[in-house]
């Protein structure tokens, strides 16, 4: 079959035009290069364009009929030699880039990717200044080209790591272009569920065409790039969402709808918040694997240093760690961490405490549970209640910039208490939550003294009025009295 082709081969025509037409004149670039036994005509064999009839003057330039070989590489007649720099893209953009030709040619493929690979960080200029730092053949290679979905093709996916890696895991060479941009990317993909997955042959997991593109790769603080942070989880979510793509694997594919409605997706999806980790900030970028048990905390504690620093010191450290639970997970969940609230903790069924805590089991818990529940129950009513004197007080004109301050301090403590659960530890979470618990009473005091001060003034007020009322009133009866003294005087 493959030499039905090749002999088919030969009586092709040169724009490309369809077997069986009139007979063609043998391309004669192919027959003698092919009796020289060249490696290129012998990787042309196999080639895609050659399947599609072209020849090697559609890329060098020549005359295909000419059996001389002066004559057939005679500049006159269109040689070109061996294009080089740019004027390789150029060439195969000459039919790539041209929607007509290709369409002569019955293929549907898009016809972009010069124009993406122009504007992407590969389309800048090499160190010369004269050429684009990579060539469609960087890639592709020149001869022997298959469709990228063959197995044969330096960029289908089991082959697209080594290819990228020629130059990316070459730290001589990077240096010269970026010398802070690693070159490690390869090695830790090779570590990554996705690289070993690769390297024992399956195509389905991501390589780097998958998460960066190929055509249209872009530097990574590029906003417009698959990776940048706010473009992660969509990068993520086109396998991992994905039911049907994933079903031979096994793992739940919700990943990114529970991410979505996450602390974290929100503040980074909605309110664009980058310090809200994505995907990749848990999961590494080329190190991509679930984070194990062990590291979990770490993970978290990067961000959140407190909360790791003191679950680390807590009773649970131990605890959890002997019966191998992640520490920040089980309370939080992974991927659906909720906004938390007091109604967490405590005893009540939906408390997380209970579900390991309960007046048979793990007791001592149980017990720092309720207090420790009880404990911010309480500042948050005083909260409340000191924030209602403050408004009323506020409402009635009075000066209380004071303890309006202070209330700020309390909710500092309300804060900080909410932190300071994770010493699970009942007399360190009181020793944050008293000070706040004093601070609030005196919020109280002084707006309740605001209040009742305002009331004091309002009864003072109302007492002043009264008496200058009767004042003036005695003032008018004592005013008539003379006036009528004086008129009974004249009478007289
Ligand atoms: C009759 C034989 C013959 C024909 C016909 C022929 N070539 Fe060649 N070609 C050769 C030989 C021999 C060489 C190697 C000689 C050399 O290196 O200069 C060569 C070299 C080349 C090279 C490499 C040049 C370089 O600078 O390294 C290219 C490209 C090439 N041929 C393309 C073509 C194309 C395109 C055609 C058809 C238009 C063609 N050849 C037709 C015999 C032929
Ligand atoms: C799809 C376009 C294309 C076709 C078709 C093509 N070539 Fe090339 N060829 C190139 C490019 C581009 C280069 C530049 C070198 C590179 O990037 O690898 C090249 C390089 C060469 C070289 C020089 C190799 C070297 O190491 O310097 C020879 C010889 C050559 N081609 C011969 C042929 C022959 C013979 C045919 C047909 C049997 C052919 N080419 C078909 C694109 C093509
Ligand atoms: C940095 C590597 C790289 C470079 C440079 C590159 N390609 Fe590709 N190309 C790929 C990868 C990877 C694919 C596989 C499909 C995918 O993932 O999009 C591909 C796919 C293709 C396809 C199949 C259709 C498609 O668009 O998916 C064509 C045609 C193609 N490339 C042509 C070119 C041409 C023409 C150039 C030069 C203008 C070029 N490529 C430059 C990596 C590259
Ligand atoms: C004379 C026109 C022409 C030139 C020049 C040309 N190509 Fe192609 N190329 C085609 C056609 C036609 C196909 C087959 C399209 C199809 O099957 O739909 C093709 C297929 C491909 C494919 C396989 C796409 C797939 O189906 O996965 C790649 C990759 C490719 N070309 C790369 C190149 C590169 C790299 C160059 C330059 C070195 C080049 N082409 C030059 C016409 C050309
Ligand atoms: C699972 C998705 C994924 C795969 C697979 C992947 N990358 Fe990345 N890559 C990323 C993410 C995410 C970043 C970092 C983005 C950031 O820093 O914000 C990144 C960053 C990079 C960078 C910028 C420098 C750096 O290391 O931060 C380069 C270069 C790079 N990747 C190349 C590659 C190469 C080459 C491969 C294949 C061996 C590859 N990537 C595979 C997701 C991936
Ligand atoms: C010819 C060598 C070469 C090949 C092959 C190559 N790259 Fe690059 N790549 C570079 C150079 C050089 C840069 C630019 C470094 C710079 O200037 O910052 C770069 C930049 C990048 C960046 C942007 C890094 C940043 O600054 O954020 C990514 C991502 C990337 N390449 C991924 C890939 C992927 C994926 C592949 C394979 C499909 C690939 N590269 C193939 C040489 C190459
Ligand atoms: C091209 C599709 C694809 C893309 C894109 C992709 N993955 Fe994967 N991923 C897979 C497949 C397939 C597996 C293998 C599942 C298995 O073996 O359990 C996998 C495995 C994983 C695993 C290990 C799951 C386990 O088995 O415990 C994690 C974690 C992971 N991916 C995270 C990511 C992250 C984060 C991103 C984005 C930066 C990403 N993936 C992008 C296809 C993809
Ligand atoms: C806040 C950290 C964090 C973020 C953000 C995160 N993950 Fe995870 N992911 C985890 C943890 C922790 C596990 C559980 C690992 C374990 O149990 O060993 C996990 C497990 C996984 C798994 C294995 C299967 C499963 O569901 O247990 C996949 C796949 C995965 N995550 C993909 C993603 C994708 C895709 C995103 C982005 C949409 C993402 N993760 C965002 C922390 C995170
Ligand atoms: C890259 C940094 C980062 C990582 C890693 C991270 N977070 Fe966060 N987290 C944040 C940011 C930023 C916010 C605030 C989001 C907002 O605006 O509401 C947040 C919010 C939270 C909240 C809600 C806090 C509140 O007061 O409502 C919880 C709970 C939380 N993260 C738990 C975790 C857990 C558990 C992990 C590990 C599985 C983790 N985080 C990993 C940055 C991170
Ligand atoms: C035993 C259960 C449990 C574990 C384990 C746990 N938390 Fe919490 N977490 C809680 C409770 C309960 C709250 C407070 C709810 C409230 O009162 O608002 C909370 C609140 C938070 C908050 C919001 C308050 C704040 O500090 O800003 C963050 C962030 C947080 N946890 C992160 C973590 C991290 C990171 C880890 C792992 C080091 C972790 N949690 C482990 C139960 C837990
Ligand atoms: C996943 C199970 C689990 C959850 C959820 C959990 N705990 Fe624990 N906790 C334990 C285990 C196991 C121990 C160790 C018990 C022992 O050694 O007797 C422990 C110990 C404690 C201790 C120390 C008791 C002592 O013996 O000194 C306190 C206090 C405590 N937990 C409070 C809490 C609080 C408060 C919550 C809810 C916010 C909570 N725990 C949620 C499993 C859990």
């Amino acid at each position: 079959m493959k030499y039905l082709i090749y002999i088919l081969g030969f009586f092709v025509g040169s724009n490309g035009l369809v077997f069986g037409q009139a007979q063609k004149p043998v391309d004669q670039c192919v027959s003698c290069h092919n009796d020289l036994g060249t490696a290129e005509a012998e990787l042309f064999k196999h080639d895609i364009h050659f399947a599609k009839g072209i020849s090697c003057a559609d890329c060098h330039g020549g005359d295909r009929r000419a059996t001389e070989m002066e004559q057939a590489m005679d500049k006159k007649a269109g040689y070109i030699g061996v294009p080089k720099g740019d004027q390789i893209s150029a060439v195969c953009a000459s039919c790539h880039s041209d929607p007509e030709k290709m369409k002569r040619y019955h293929s549907s493929l898009p016809t972009n990717q010069f124009e993406n690979l122009k504007a992407s960080v590969h389309g800048k200029l090499d160190l010369s200044g004269n050429n684009r730092i990579v060539q469609c053949t960087t890639c592709h290679h020149a001869h022997g080209i298959v469709s990228v979905k063959n197995p044969a093709s330096p960029v289908y996916p089991l082959n697209t790591p080594a290819t990228c890696g020629k130059c990316h895991a070459n730290p001589t060479y990077m240096r010269t272009y970026n010398p802070s941009l690693p070159v490690d990317q390869l090695e830790k993909y090779r570590t990554s569920i996705h690289g070993i997955r690769n390297k024992k042959g399956d195509p389905k997991t991501a390589e780097c065409a998958s998460c960066h593109g190929s055509h249209d790769i872009k530097s990574v603080h590029d906003a417009k790039s698959s990776v940048y942070a706010l473009n992660i989880p969509a990068t993520c979510a086109a396998c991992h969402s994905n039911a049907a793509y994933m079903k031979p694997y096994g793992i739940p594919t919700d990943q990114f709808e529970k991410y979505s409605r996450s602390v974290h997706g929100v503040a980074l999806l909605k309110k664009h918040d980058v310090s809200a980790p994505a995907c990749n900030d848990c999961h590494g970028n080329h190190g991509a694997a679930p984070p194990g048990v062990e590291s979990i905390s770490k993970v978290c504690g990067t961000c959140h240093a407190l909360n790791a620093d003191l679950f680390s010191s807590s009773p649970h450290k131990k605890a959890f760690d002997e019966r191998h639970l992640p520490e920040c997970e089980t309370c939080h969940s992974n991927h659906e961490i909720l906004p938390p609230t007091e109604k967490m903790i405590g005893t009540s069924a939906d408390a997380v405490c209970s579900r390991c805590h309960s007046e048979k089991e793990n007791e001592k818990g149980y017990v720092a549970a309720q207090q420790m529940r009880s404990l911010i129950d309480s500042l948050i009513n005083e909260e409340a209640k000191a924030q209602m004197l403050v408004s009323e007080a506020e409402q009635r004109g009075m000066e209380i910039s004071d303890a309006k301050f202070k209330l700020r301090d309390a909710h500092q403590a309300m804060l900080q208490s909410r932190t300071a659960i994770h010493s699970f530890n009942e007399e360190k979470f009181a020793e944050t939550v008293k000070p706040g618990l004093a601070t609030i009473a005196v919020v109280k005091s002084e707006a309740k003294g605001a209040v009742e001060e305002y009331y004091f003034r309002r009864t003072g007020l109302g007492i002043a009025t009264l008496i200058i009322t009767i004042l003036a009133v005695s003032l008018f009866l004592y005013i008539r009295r003379i006036e009528k003294n004086g008129q009974r005087r004249i009478k007289l």
